[in-house]
């Protein structure tokens, strides 16, 4: 090998890995790490995330009420049922036994025990004092003086959800 042409080959080499280098330090300082996948659930807006079938929020201390149950979810199934009831956050949602829905704020006026819902004449007593509070959250019987706030609770019997506001 002549001394030009081992001059060329240690000169294309020495440029080879300068430029190796210079693309390594170049993608480092400007090429964005690879996207990683969020992992965070996606927001309704300031709503509470969605637990099982539901989504929205319903607890009051988090802002105004609304949210929306799907009643195929195994959480809230059960309303699939006239004559149902549960509790879900701040809020109780009944079925009455001819299929009207009902929301109510769960907490007695009196003193805060939850109340139940009595099936047989759509509404809500509590056991705790026996205040008794009619499908509207209305006081029929106290100790409890002010009613149970009331919800408007919308079915939707296409996509099998209640909208609770
Ligand atoms: S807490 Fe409900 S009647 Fe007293």
């Amino acid at each position: 090998m002549e001394r030009k042409e081992f001059l060329n080959l240690v000169g294309i080499s020495v440029g080879a890995v300068i430029l190796q280098n210079c693309m390594s330090g170049c993608s480092k300082s400007s090429d964005p790490s690879p996207a990683t996948p969020s992992t965070t659930t996606p927001s309704t807006g300031g709503a509470t995330p969605s637990t099982t079938g539901l989504t929205g929020n319903n607890v009051s201390s988090k802002g105004i009420i609304d949210f929306t149950i799907d009643l195929a979810s195994d959480t809230f199934k059960t309303l699939q049922t006239n004559g149902t009831a549960l509790v879900s956050g701040d809020v109780i949602v009944a079925r009455t036994k001819t299929g009207d829905f009902l929301a109510v704020a769960k907490a007695c006026t009196h003193e805060g025990t939850t109340v139940e819902f009595v099936a047989d004449n759509s509404s809500f007593k509590c056991n705790n004092h026996g205040s008794v509070f009619d499908a509207n959250g209305s006081v029929s019987v106290g100790p409890a003086t002010s009613a149970l706030k009331k919800y408007t609770a919308t079915f939707d019997k296409v996509k099998n959800t209640l909208k609770v506001a």
